[in-house]
């Protein structure tokens, strides 16, 4: 990205025009993202229901960004492999979904993928104290899963700074992952919190051109990053 380059703009395909899926993927890469977030939901784990595995393997056809995978389902362990082998790069999934944490992380790096842990608003950044160190990414939910187009739940930052701590206890390199309600207004504060990969759906795919939505998300991040310096 041409701003922050510790700051990555993730855009989440789920607010994408789907007869367009082509077209737009094209328009993201000319503007300089490197990471398509992937929504998948299951009508159990959460209310909606979204795309699966052959949607992401035609993706990887067509495209070599880094897709970043957030499974919002039920019992991931089940269709781990098949999510891998559709070609998703970093599989995520939700600590409150997985009761053998640990087994599943391992199985995502088993299977070559890198692996996320996704915590919701309800959910204790210390719940991921024993696995952390485990992790290639940590994802705080900025809204309840289930829905593009939601608001950012102030006190998500606090959980980020958690998460940088307790990421600076690792002393390991976790990306930090922020996923909810991003735009322009709420961008910054999360940067400045700690995030470094923002997942934006509504605010890139809505606003009437993707390119031009991208610039004022990236322009937001890096203005409000140098205010803090001076
Ligand atoms: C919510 C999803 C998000 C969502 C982001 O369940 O995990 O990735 O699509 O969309 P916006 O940016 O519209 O909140
Ligand atoms: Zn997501």
């Amino acid at each position: 990205m041409k701003t922050d380059s510790r700051v990555k703009i993730a855009p989440s395909l789920l607010a994408a025009d789907f007869s367009h899926l082509h077209d737009q993927i094209r328009q993201l890469e000319t503007a300089g993202v490197e990471w398509l977030h992937l929504d998948i939901m299951d009508g159990h784990f959460v209310p909606n229901i979204s795309f699966g595995p052959p949607v992401i393997a035609s993706l990887r056809l067509e495209t070599k960004l880094f897709l970043d995978t957030h499974l919002m389902i039920d019992d991931p362990d089940r269709h781990l492999q098949a999510f891998r082998e559709a070609g998703s790069d970093c599989i995520t999934v939700h600590q409150e979904a997985c009761p053998h944490l640990h087994r599943t992380v391992t199985r995502i790096r088993e299977l070559g993928a890198k692996a996320g842990v996704a915590i919701n608003p309800a959910t204790p950044v210390s719940t991921l104290r024993e696995i952390a160190g485990e992790l290639d990414l940590i994802l705080i939910m900025s809204v309840n899963p289930g829905f593009g187009g939601q608001r950012y739940i102030p006190g998500s930052a606090e959980k980020l700074r958690e998460a940088r701590e307790l990421i600076a206890k690792t002393g390991k390199h976790i990306l930090l992952e922020i996923d909810g309600g991003i735009d322009a207004q709420t961008a910054p504060e999360a940067a400045r919190a700690g995030a470094n990969v923002l997942v934006a759906g509504t605010s890139v795919f809505r606003q009437g051109n993707i390119a031009k939505a991208l610039k004022l998300l990236e322009e937001s991040i890096s203005r409000r990053t140098s205010e803090k310096q001076k």
